[in-house]
């Protein structure tokens, strides 16, 4: 989802009738009330609220019902852009790319949701819901790559949907041009190397490759337990890459 600092948020949630669990939206783009607009609803109920989302930046948005650990690791979470209502600045310029980056769990089938929240039968990391999804290197079937040509800015979206564990979020072979802390313009850092990301955070980061020549990144989740095992994403920099990767509908490649 991507909205203005400012827009009002319509939600409605459907949960279906055949579901056996009840469900919930927590928006954490959104100031409002755990017991009533982020409150579960069971099967066959229906419930709509709003709000303004008033702070911009990346958000995460999951589902809160009982128990949470098992429904946000069983793929409950997405993501909210809030972009600022000043728009682009000299201190938050125009990029020439954006990509979008959630990394989450991925457990052994049949895990319990206790386990889940102990963090046991953990399996592998997940980016943008799949285990090496942009990483041909590590996975033959990995069809999609990151791609930007020389010297040009590229920022990256990155949310931690990890239930228990932070991401080390760095860029093999590149340096953070600009971080900006839960992607809001005010918070800036320069020239960052690895950035930790808490469960349930996000940000925005820039890199800016060598203009003069054709170069690669690996970004990862510099944790090995979390690289190794599915957070590795290539970024390929180089002339005559793909004018529509990083832009319009092509922000999540799929
Ligand atoms: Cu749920
Ligand atoms: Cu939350």
């Amino acid at each position: 989802m991507r909205v203005k600092e400012g827009d009002i948020v319509n939600f409605t949630l459907k949960n279906h009738p055949d579901n056996e669990n009840s469900h919930s939206m927590d928006f954490h783009a959104a100031r409002a009330d755990v017991l009533d607009e982020f409150a579960e609803i069971k099967p066959g109920d229906t419930k709509q609220f709003s709000f303004r989302a008033e702070y911009p930046g990346v958000f995460i948005y999951h589902c809160g019902a009982d128990s949470m650990a098992e429904h946000i690791s069983r793929g409950m979470y997405g993501v909210i852009i809030v972009d600022p209502k000043e728009g682009y600045s000299k201190d938050f310029p125009k990029p020439d790319r954006e990509y979008v980056l959630v990394q989450g769990d991925l457990f052994k089938a049949g895990t319990s949701a206790e386990d889940m929240r102990d963090g046991k039968n953990w399996q592998a990391t997940l980016v943008n819901g799949k285990v090496f999804h942009y990483s041909p290197v590590h996975d033959p079937n990995a069809s999609q790559f990151l791609e930007s040509e020389p010297g040009e800015r590229v920022r990256i979206h990155f949310v931690n949907a990890m239930i228990n564990e932070a991401a080390a979020f760095h860029p093999i072979a590149g340096i953070w041009e600009q971080v900006w802390d839960n992607g809001n313009p005010k918070n800036v850092s320069w020239g960052l190397q690895t950035v930790e990301v808490p469960p349930a955070h996000g940000l925005s980061l820039d890199i800016i490759s060598p203009e003069d020549r054709d170069t690669n990144n690996a970004i990862v989740d510099h944790r090995m337990k979390h690289a190794l095992n599915g957070a590795i994403s290539v970024l390929m920099n180089y002339e005559g890459a793909d004018p529509k990767k990083g832009r319009g509908d092509q922000l999540i490649l799929r």
